[in-house]
């Protein structure tokens, strides 16, 4: 069925990549993490929002034994030597000598991440990896390390399968790309 332009708001999207695309590209992810971390019992730590349909989908086809847990990033202005501060809520498993997989939806600037892996670095697990769903490398102002990644994609805003325009749009079962204005 041809997919159709979706209009939110001010914006109009247009279909990026299909549903069975994305799908494809996390069961073979799937495949890589099961061989990877069989017999590690690996806890992969999902960032809320926007990861919650790609972490859902990439767990459900994992056959090692893993645990998962959500986290969701606040981010506050610290003092004038810390700066702005990002702590993460709702990580309460101890991760010291754990295999830690960070499952995020998107890496943009990499800001994110590139403030929040020296925190998970700091509680010294058995080792840390980031999978992402979607890195924009035109975009990069930070450097993370991605160790697995669904899609390299160009910079341009990106809307469903978990990923909001103003809070609205998540529950779209592909992903849409902002139309570039005439
Ligand atoms: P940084 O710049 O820290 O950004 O790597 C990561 C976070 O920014 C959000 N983000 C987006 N959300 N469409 C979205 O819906 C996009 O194109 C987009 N780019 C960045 C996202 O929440 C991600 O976790
Ligand atoms: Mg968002």
């Amino acid at each position: 069925m041809q997919q159709k332009e979706i209009t939110l708001f001010d914006k109009t999207f247009e279909p990026y990549l299909t549903e069975s695309e994305i799908l494809e590209k996390i069961k073979q992810l799937a495949a890589e993490l099961d061989s990877f971390y069989s017999g590690k019992k690996p806890l992969f730590i999902a960032i809320l929002n926007g990861s919650f349909m790609f972490a859902a989908d990439l767990f459900k086809q994992l056959t090692i034994e893993a645990e998962i847990c959500f986290i969701k990033l606040a981010s506050y202005k610290g003092t004038k030597s810390t700066g702005h501060v990002i702590t993460a809520i709702g990580l309460d498993t101890d991760i010291t000598n754990r295999h830690i997989i960070i499952l995020e939806d998107i890496i943009d600037t990499g800001k994110t991440l590139h403030e929040f892996l020296p925190q998970v670095h700091n509680q010294q697990p058995a080792s840390l990896k980031v999978a992402v769903l979607l890195h924009k490398p035109e975009a990069k102002k930070f450097d993370v390390p991605i160790d697995y990644c669904c899609f390299t994609i160009p910079n341009r805003f990106v809307l469903g399968y978990g990923l909001d325009y103003d809070g609205y749009g998540r529950n779209l079962k592909e992903i849409y790309q902002l139309k570039p204005t005439e």
